[in-house]
């Protein structure tokens, strides 16, 4: 069972380290959060696991780090100055400012919400009597425009500055590299170009924990194809993306995949399908694939003057501008994904209940705890040998714990979700026989809870055996 409220989630996180409120000594700043030792490891295991699968096992693929901040051209030309927009309204009583759409949703569900005109919001939230969530009045301005992208100024002068924005997504990063990924990399289409990175977006209602945050991180993909192959490859996207979240251990049965209405579409797009995942508050999206035609490159192509044609390498009078297919996973709603999915309740043969994330093995954040019996000196000092073999020998995520008492550390490597634990007792130092034979180490399986008397010497091997 996964979680069944995101407070069981939110609340373990902080306890435990996976996710802390941002700011927290100064009262927080609303909607962000840092992640803490646990999550960054996490975090960092799910980038990994992406890259490695997606960048760096792939013949297709390769990577891109880029800037943030851009000129600011890319985005009139990308058209997110002229079309990135919410519809917002106000509340004429508190004149507090929320999403039209979003205000709807629960009357009109989801999708029938993300479709209505501008025109449409006002009215249908008077129809619906629609109360203002902050002060309850059903006052409602007509919806306006509002434009998602960050402003900052560039240069130290202050008042002299330019206006730049913050990326609202990480693709367009991509598109402006298209012709020195080309002209270096020398790929035959079909082939894409991966980046993991932050955007912001100033959305005016954030929420539900890590779901919908202003600055929150992309694991992009612009795979470049010939139009004729487009359906094809659409397709596969689709199926490759559904294996590796479910590969992943995310229950199929909490995964659907929904296609946009015509009116949802964003401006660049000619279709698009959601994944989404059946989130405690309902179902949400946790990635995207669009069809981008070869809207991006044909705009920066008229923009900047340059010419970004890919040449058929075969045909070579064949220029053209490829088609873009776009994989768009939400990073922080992934690590999300795999946090509520993990969290266990179980009984114990005993009546006790343990909390335990059953995180897949290749993205916990600690992949082994060595843990003492007690903290006895040579004990310790034999633990440490331990720990230092694993770090030397193999290269898994080890933590060393002597805080508490064993039964509490188990507790706590449950909580954080350890694959494995390894004690070391006095049989490990020759001085228990009934504990075990000198040299070996008990390792309790966090799933099974089953335990097994190992020789150090035999460690890696047994390790390797889960
Ligand atoms: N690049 C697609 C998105 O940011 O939604």
């Amino acid at each position: 069972m996964p979680a069944t409220s995101l407070d069981q989630v939110v609340s373990l996180c902080k306890r435990r380290g996976f996710i802390f409120p941002g700011s927290d000594i100064y009262g927080g700043l609303a909607n962000t959060w840092d992640y803490g030792p646990l999550g960054v490891e996490l975090k960092n295991k799910v980038k990994k696991h992406w890259w490695t699968t997606f960048v760096r096992k792939r013949i297709d693929m390769v990577g891109l780090d880029s800037a943030i901040l851009m000129n600011r051209r890319v985005w009139e030309a990308s058209g997110h100055v002229g079309s990135f927009n919410d519809p917002l309204v106000d509340c004429k009583d508190c004149n507090e400012r929320f999403r039209g759409d979003k205000l709807l949703e629960e009357k009109l569900g989801v999708e029938a919400a993300a479709i209505l005109t501008l025109d449409q919001v006002q009215p249908m939230l008077t129809s619906e009597k629609i109360a203002c969530p902050n002060c309850g009045s059903c006052t409602w301005s007509p919806a306006k425009h509002f434009n998602l992208m960050f402003k900052t100024k560039q240069g130290v002068i202050e008042g002299e500055g330019d206006d730049i924005y913050m990326r609202p997504e990480t693709a367009q990063g991509i598109f402006v590299n298209f012709k020195n990924v080309l002209n270096t990399m020398r790929p035959r289409l079909p082939f894409g170009i991966g980046q993991i990175g932050k955007a912001f977006r100033n959305e005016i209602t954030p929420g539900n924990f890590t779901f919908r945050t202003r600055e929150f991180e992309q694991m992009e993909i612009e795979y470049f194809v010939d139009p004729k192959e487009k359906k094809t490859l659409f397709d596969a996207w689709q199926q490759t993306v559904w294996d590796w979240y479910t590969g992943l251990g995310i229950a199929k049965e909490r995964l659907r995949v929904r296609e946009h209405e015509q009116d949802e579409l964003s401006h660049y797009s000619s279709k698009t399908i959601d994944i989404e995942y059946q989130f405690p508050w309902g179902w949400g999206e946790l990635f995207g694939l669009a069809d981008r035609g070869n809207y991006d490159l044909s705009q920066h192509e008229q923009f900047s003057g340059e010419d970004l044609k890919y040449t058929d390498p075969d045909e070579p009078t064949n220029k053209f501008l490829p088609d873009v297919i776009e994989p768009s996973f939400g990073c922080d709603r992934t690590v999300l994904t795999f946090l509520l999915e993990a969290y266990t309740e179980e009984e114990l043969p005993n009546g006790d209940v343990r909390t335990v994330m059953k995180f897949d093995k290749r993205i916990a954040p600690i992949t082994i705890a060595v843990l003492p019996l007690s903290k006895k000196e040579n004990l310790i000092a034999k633990a440490k040998e331990v720990y230092q073999l694993l770090l030397d020998e193999t290269n898994l995520t080890v933590d060393f714990d002597v805080t508490g008492s064993i039964g509490k550390r188990y507790r706590r490597q449950d909580e954080i979700g350890t694959p494995l634990c390894i004690t070391v007792d006095f049989g490990t130092l020759g001085e228990d026989k009934e504990q075990g034979e000198a040299d070996t180490v008990t390792i309790r399986d966090r799933d099974s809870l089953e335990q097994k008397r190992v020789k150090i010497s035999e460690l890696r091997e047994a390790i390797a055996q889960y």
